[in-house]
C-alpha cells in the first residue's frame, strides 16, 4: 500500500523504514528540511543501529521517499500515519500541540475518504478527540486508528521485527481490518481493541515497566542494608514465570524520552478524573531518588570533593544510543558540579549530546583511559560493552584513588577486592566500602 508518515523521529522513522522494507510504498514527512535532505542521502538523524541500512535498501529500491511537502504526500497515499513528538509539559501533560498540527494540516490535505493512524502517546480520550476535528476540517469521512508503538531505542528495529504484539484500536472496523493487513509481513499477533483501550495499553505498559524497575531497585536498597544481594534476589524472583526477569535489573533508574514522560503524563490523566495516582507517583519518587545514589555515596568516602577528579563512565540513558534525555547522567553531573568536583565523562556516542547541557564545565573523552587516569573516583552509569571490559587491574592502575561506584551491577565484587580497589554495587549487602 501507499503509506505516508508524519514525523521523522524515533518512532516515525523506524515506523516508515520497516514498513517500507516488508514492500510498502513510504513517504516520510517532516517539517524539518535538513532533516529531509540528510534522509533523502540515506544517513539517519538519529543513532539507531541498523537503521541507516535499511534506509539505503528502501530507497534503493524505490519503496522509501522524504520530503517535507505534506499535502502531496498525504494526496498520493492510501494510508497516513501520524508519528510526531507529545513531548513533557512543565506540569507532566504531553504537549499535543504538534499532533494538533499535524492533524489540521493532515485533514486540509485530504482528497478522499481516508484512515489516520496515530502512532504517538497521547492521554486516553485524545484520538476519539483528533477523529472528531480531522472530519469537521476535512470534506471527507475520516477514520482514526489508535497504534501505539512499543519501540526501545538501541533495539527498535528488532521490536518492530520481534515484538510481542501490535495494538490497534478504532471505532471503525473496516480500517482496523486495513491496519492489520498493512502489518501482516511483521507475522506479530495483533490486538484489536477500541479507542480508548489502545491508549491506555501503551501509558499502563510503560507504568507498569517503570514500576517493575523502581520496585527492584528499593528491593536493592533493602538488600544493602541486610546483608542481601540483589543479583541473587533479582535471580530468584525471575524464575517466577509470575513475575519475569525482564526489568528486573536494580541500578541508579530509568531515563529515557518515554518512562519518565509517561508515567508523569498517567498521574497527571489520573489527577484529572480526581485519582491520586499514589503507586506510580511513588515509582517516579523512587526514580528520582536512585538515580543520586552513588553521588550519595561518593559523599560518605569523601566528605568533599571539591576540585577532585571523579570519572563519568557512561552518560546516555541506556546502552546502543546517543539519547541523554532524563538520563541518570544528567542528574548525577549537576549534582557533582554543584560540589564543584572536576568532572570527567566518558560516553562512546553521548559526548556531543551531554556537552549541550554542560559545555566545558565538564571534559567530555570518547576514550576510558583519559577519564581514568588519576581519577579520584569513579561512577558507573551506563552499561556499555566498552565500559563493561574495564578490569580490577585497570582500575587500580589508572586511578589515584581506586574507589568505583558500581550503578549498574556490571563488575565483580571478588576480583575488586583481591585487586585492593574500593568497590561499590548498588544492591550488595556485602560491600566493602
Ligand atoms: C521504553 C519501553 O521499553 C518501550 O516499550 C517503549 O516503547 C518506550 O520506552 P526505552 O525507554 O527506549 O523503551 O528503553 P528501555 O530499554 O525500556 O529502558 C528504559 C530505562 O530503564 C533505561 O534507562 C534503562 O537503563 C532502565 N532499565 C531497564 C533499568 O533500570 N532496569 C531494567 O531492568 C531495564
Amino acid at each position: 500500500m501507499k503509506i505516508t508518515v508524519i514525523g521523522t523521529g524515533y518512532v516515525g522513522l523506524v515506523t516508515g523504514v520497516t514498513l517500507a522494507d516488508i514492500g510498502h510504498e513510504v513517504t516520510c514527512v517532516d517539517i524539518n528540511e535538513a532533516k529531509i535532505k540528510l534522509l533523502n542521502n540515506s544517513i539517519s538523524p538519529i543513532y539507531e543501529p541498523g537503521i541507516e541500512e535499511l534506509i539505503k535498501k528502501n530507497i534503493e529500491e524505490k519503496r522509501l521517499q522524504f520530503t517535507s511537502n505534506l499535502a502531496t504526500a498525504v494526496q498520493i497515499s492510501e494510508v497516513v500515519y501520524i508519528a510526531v513528538g507529545t513531548p513533557q509539559n512543565e506540569d507532566g501533560s504531553a504537549n499535543l500541540s504538534f499532533i494538533k498540527e499535524a492533524s489540521k494540516k493532515v485533514a486540509h490535505s485530504l482528497i478522499k475518504d481516508s484512515v489516520v493512524v496515530v502512532k504517538s502517546t497521547v492521554p486516553i480520550g485524545t484520538n476519539r478527540k483528533l477523529e472528531k476535528m480531522i472530519n469537521q476540517l476535512s470534506n471527507y469521512n475520516v477514520s482514526i486508528v489508535s497504534n501505539p508503538e512499543f519501540l526501545r531505542e538501541g533495539s527498535a528495529i528488532e521490536d518492530v521485527y520481534s515484538g510481542d504484539r501490535i495494538v490497534i484500536g478504532s471505532d471503525d472496523k473496516n480500517a482496523l481490518e486495513i491496519i492489520v493487513k498493512i502489518n501482516k509481513e511483521f507475522n506479530v499477533p495483533i490486538l484489536k481493541t477500541e479507542l480508548e483501550s489502545a491508549e491506555m495499553i501503551k501509558y499502563a505498559s510503560n507504568a507498569f515497566l517503570a514500576t517493575k524497575i523502581s520496585f527492584i531497585n528499593e528491593i536493592a536498597n533493602l538488600c544493602e542494608k541486610t546483608g542481601a544481594s540483589i543479583r541473587e534476589v533479582s535471580k530468584g524472583m525471575g524464575m517466577d514465570t509470575r513475575i519475569g526477569s525482564a526489568f528486573l535489573q536494580a541500578g541508579i533508574g530509568y531515563g529515557g524520552s518515554c518512562f519518565p514522560k509517561d508515567t508523569a503524563a498517567l498521574t497527571q490523566i489520573a489527577g484529572t478524573y480526581s485519582q491520586d495516582f499514589h503507586l506510580l507517583k511513588s515509582v517516579i519518587e523512587v526514580n528520582q531518588k536512585q538515580q543520586l545514589k552513588l553521588v550519595e555515596k561518593l559523599l560518605t568516602i569523601y566528605p568533599s570533593i571539591e576540585d577532585r577528579k571523579i570519572a563519568v563512565l557512561g552518560l546516555a540513558f541506556k546502552p546502543e544510543t546517543d539519547d541523554i534525555r532524563d538520563a541518570a547522567s544528567t542528574q548525577i553531573i549537576k549534582a557533582l558540579l554543584k560540589q564543584k568536583a572536576d568532572v570527567y565523562a566518558y560516553d562512546p556516542i553521548a559526548c556531543e549530546n551531554s556537552q549541550k547541557l554542560f559545555g566545558d564545565t565538564v571534559k567530555y573523552y570518547d576514550q576510558i583511559a583519559d577519564v581514568l587516569d588519576n581519577a579520584e573516583a569513579v561512577l558507573i552509569i551506563t552499561e556499555w560493552n566498552s565500559i563493561k571490559k574495564i578490569t580490577a587491574k585497570q582500575f587500580k592502575k589508572s586511578m589515584k584513588n581506586p574507589i568505583v561506584l558500581d550503578g549498574r551491577l556490571l563488575f565483580d565484587q571478588e576480583e575488586m577486592k583481591n585487586e585492593s580497589v574500593s568497590y561499590y554495587s548498588i544492591g550488595e549487602g556485602r560491600s566493602y566500602v
